[in-house]
């Protein structure tokens, strides 16, 4: 392969006049690259000052047939320094933080001056002269960055403590600059030397001295320096002919307490400490999302607790349940008293209280998530639930359950695909009532991110396949809208992963808001079926299969695409407001099926009635939530909705009081504004599909009356809140 080249690069190297910056300085030189030879000139303990280490380096590299530069100013000036390197080479791309100072002292006798100038020096100094040249790497969209640590500070060392805490703030410093550098290609990585310079001469006996070269050592600076070096935000330890990368590690650990309402005492640490110092799966984190995430999912006890007998009491393959735990999941799920029909599910004295058929996955969830079956299913790869992504469920009601009992689980898994990026296992989980008579099966498909290439096969016999759907227009859709406080009820159900819940949690795992559960979703779609073909009758329900696509926020809102052939119904459920599908290759088996929506009195929407019905709906949502909203508009609309151009529907928006409601306005309220829009476009002008100016001039928009205050509108479009 071809050499290393730094032609045309410029190099910056603090702390060049003698040791290890004079090396890097002469290499670079030899290169290619044009250098500045940084050095005070100073003494060892940086208090003298003369211009003849950095003259003498300009010196030897030049005589060589070089090209560099000296700067005699101390680090704190960085900016100087980078200025000297545009004056003379105009531009600069990499820079060695090298500078440093030693003054050795036990910890009780460090002066604030002390104290003070290590600071300034090391990591002070680092920090002017990167952050000089930060600007430029960035509008060159390159750079290179080298901080100086030590194993005093990795690991302390006996006098060192200014010292030490310099050192190892340099790491910190490096760790952020690499993840603000990354989008710029800005590199930054921690070298460790151990060098024979003028810092360590007399510290180190002279048989080693002789073997730390800083020779030996420079050739590493200057690959992780080199445009074709990837590594960034790495510690590496060097010496003698050696390099090798340092990481901070975390063990397994434990958890202190059995359950998320215990506290811990003392007694609990005392007694854990052992597991909680245990080294031996201890790993890297890797960046600070993936250490919380890994955090919070321990101490939700979801990982691998069969270890923790504690813990298993807590999440057995025993599933008990009552009226509470059935109407909680059925309100998790959307139902509601204003739909008639689904007052069985929600009221425990109901003459036909009933267990929505989905509750049936509830046990075997919990029991698969407490279970080491899938942290256990790929042999020798090892990972976090973190990893895991629920794919696909299958749920078969055997026996229609009881509104209570108790329920027994057990969990197989039955095959693990290598799919490359990752790994599918898929498990089957059998419930079975008190008298041992099996009520449920499931079958339960997860992606384990980054845990394929093992060599396995790539397709299951057992696993239940996903349904195309038919080509044709679905036979009928339903729209419900979540609440706001969806995910929050759904995960009282079992499934208590922050993820959906706590907004800090989201952001980490790489959503902007909590989520809601897709077996929350899966519920909606299945409600929407047995409304419509099943009378909202909970013993037709037979069997449901259906993937996961993507996540939906609490709030939004479903719609269900169904298509009937038979005794299956097919569906496909996607998000209105972003016409993102959520559930696809999905359906229902029915015992029988009974086409029921003219008998259901469904006061909810439905999507034989308006589209725009959700806009009205959300815009009251966002007025409740945020009421200075409708300040600036001030003023009273009138909406009359056509569908294919006949007047379908007309609402308020009382934008003086804050209410949006169905029909004309109150009496003795008159409109400001009345605006004439086709259903449709009513949807897509409120996404900001449709910009009002152009549905007004395309005569898709007619406006009566107030016109100006009608553009005062957009204020309330709900692109802003989605
Ligand atoms: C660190 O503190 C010691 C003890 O006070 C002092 O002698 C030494 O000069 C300090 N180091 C530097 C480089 O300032
Ligand atoms: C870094 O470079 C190495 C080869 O030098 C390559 O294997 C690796 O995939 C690269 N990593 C990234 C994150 O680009
Ligand atoms: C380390 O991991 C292995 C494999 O998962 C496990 O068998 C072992 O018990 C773990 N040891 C500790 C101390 O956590
Ligand atoms: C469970 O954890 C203990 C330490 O708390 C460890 O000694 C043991 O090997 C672990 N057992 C399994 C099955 O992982
Ligand atoms: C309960 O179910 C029976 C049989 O379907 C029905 O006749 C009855 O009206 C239902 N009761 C109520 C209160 O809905
Ligand atoms: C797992 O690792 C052990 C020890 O390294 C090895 O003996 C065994 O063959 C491996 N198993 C598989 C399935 O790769
Ligand atoms: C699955 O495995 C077979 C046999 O090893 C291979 O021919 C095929 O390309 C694989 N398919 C996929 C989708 O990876
Ligand atoms: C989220 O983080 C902020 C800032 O750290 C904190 O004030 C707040 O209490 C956290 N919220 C939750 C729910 O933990
Ligand atoms: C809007 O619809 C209402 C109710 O149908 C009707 O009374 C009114 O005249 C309509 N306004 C306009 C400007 O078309």
């Amino acid at each position: 392969m071809a050499e290393l080249s730094f032609n045309g690069r410029v190099v910056v190297v603090t702390g060049a006049g003698a040791g290890l910056g004079k090396s890097y300085a002469l290499l670079f030189a030899s290169r290619g690259a044009s250098v500045v030879v940084n050095d005070l000139g100073g003494g060892r303990s940086g208090d003298g000052s003369s211009t003849k280490a950095a003259d003498a380096v300009v010196q030897e590299i030049r005589s060589k047939g070089g090209k560099a530069v000296p700067n005699y100013d101390s680090v704190v000036d960085g900016e100087k320094i980078i200025q000297t390197a545009l004056d003379n080479f105009g531009r600069v791309d990499v820079v060695i933080n090298n500078a440093g100072i030693l003054r050795d002292r036990s910890f009780a006798r460090i002066s604030d001056n002390d104290w003070n100038l290590i600071l300034d020096v090391h990591l002070k100094g680092a920090f002017k002269v990167s952050q000089a040249a930060w600007p430029y790497f960035r509008k060159q969209n390159f750079g290179r960055i080298i901080v100086t640590s030590s194993c005093a500070g990795l690991l302390g060392n006996f006098g060192q403590a200014n010292y030490s805490a310099a050192k190892m703030a340099l790491v910190g410093l490096s760790n952020t600059l690499a993840i603000e550098g990354r989008k710029n290609n800005i590199n930054c990585n921690v070298l460790v030397p151990t060098a024979a310079s003028r810092l360590t001469e007399d510290i180190l006996p002279p048989d080693l001295y002789n073997e730390l070269k800083p020779e030996l050592i420079a050739p590493v600076v200057l690959w992780l320096c080199h445009e074709s070096c990837n590594e960034t935000g790495s510690i590496i330890e060097s010496a003698a002919g050696w390099a090798a990368k340092v990481q901070v590690v975390r063990g397994a650990g434990s958890l202190l307490r059995k359950s998320i309402t215990d506290i811990v005492t003392p007694e609990d640490v005392r007694d854990k400490w052992s597991a909680v110092t245990d080294m031996t799966n201890a790993s890297s984190p890797g960046n600070i999302q993936e250490s919380t995430v890994n955090l919070m999912i321990r101490l939700e006890g979801l990982k691998n607790p069969s270890n923790d007998s504690k813990f298993s009491e807590q999440y057995s393959d025993v599933f008990t349940y009552g009226y509470k735990e059935v109407i909680l999941y059925a309100l998790g799920i959307g139902s509601s008293v204003s739909i008639n029909s689904d007052l069985k599910y929600l009221y425990e004295s109901h003459e036909n209280f009933s267990v929505f058929p989905t509750f049936g996955i509830i046990p075997a969830v919990i029991s698969v998530m407490s279970n080491s079956a899938i942290t256990n299913a790929i042999p020798n790869k090892t990972f976090d639930l973190s990893q895991v992504l629920h794919g696909e469920q299958y749920l078969e009601v055997l026996t229609s359950l009881p509104t209570e009992g108790k329920l027994k689980t057990e969990c197989n898994v039955v095959d693990v695909l290598d799919k490359g990026k990752g790994a599918v296992i898929i498990v089957d989980a059998d419930t079975y009532d008190e008298n041992g008579n099996k009520v449920l099966y499931n079958q339960i498909v997860t992606f384990v991110v980054g845990a394929g290439n093992f060599n396995g096969k790539n397709q299951s016999t057992k696993i239940k396949l996903l349904a195309n759907q038919p080509s044709r227009a679905p036979d009928y859709s339903f729209v419900d809208k979540t609440l706001i406080d969806q995910a929050a009820i759904y995960r009282l159900s079992g499934d208590l992963n922050p993820l959906h819940i706590d907004p800090n949690f989201s952001i980490l795992a790489g959503h902007k808001t909590p989520i809601l559960h897709g077996l929350c979703s899966l519920g909606f779609a299945v409600r929407h079926v047995l409304y419509k073909y099943a009378n909202n009758n909970p013993s037709l329900f037979k069997a449901v299969k259906v993937r996961f696509t993507k996540p939906v926020l609490p709030g939004q809102t479903l719609k269900t695409d169904m298509w009937h052939e038979n005794t299956r119904i097919h569906f496909q459920t996607s998000i209105v407001e972003t016409k993102q599908t959520v559930l696809t290759g999905g359906y229902v088996e029915l015992h029988s099926v009974q086409d029921s929506t003219s008998k259901l009195h469904l006061n909810r929407i439905n999507a034989d009635e308006l589209n725009s019905n959700i806009i009205f709906d959300g815009m009251q949502d966002r007025i409740n939530a945020d009421p200075s909203l409708i300040k600036k508009i001030n003023g009273i609309f009138v909406y009359n909705i056509t569908k294919n151009n006949k007047p379908a529907a007309t609402w308020t928006a009382d934008l003086k009081t804050g209410k949006v409601y169905k029909g004309n306005p109150k009496e003795g309220i008159k409109p400001d504004t009345t605006l004439i829009i086709e259903d449709d476009d009513m949807v897509d002008m409120a996404l900001g599909k449709l910009n009002p100016q152009v549905a007004f001039l395309k005569g898709k928009l007619k406006v009566k009356g107030n016109i100006m205050l009608a553009q005062k509108l957009r204020s309330l479009s709900m692109e802003t809140k989605l």
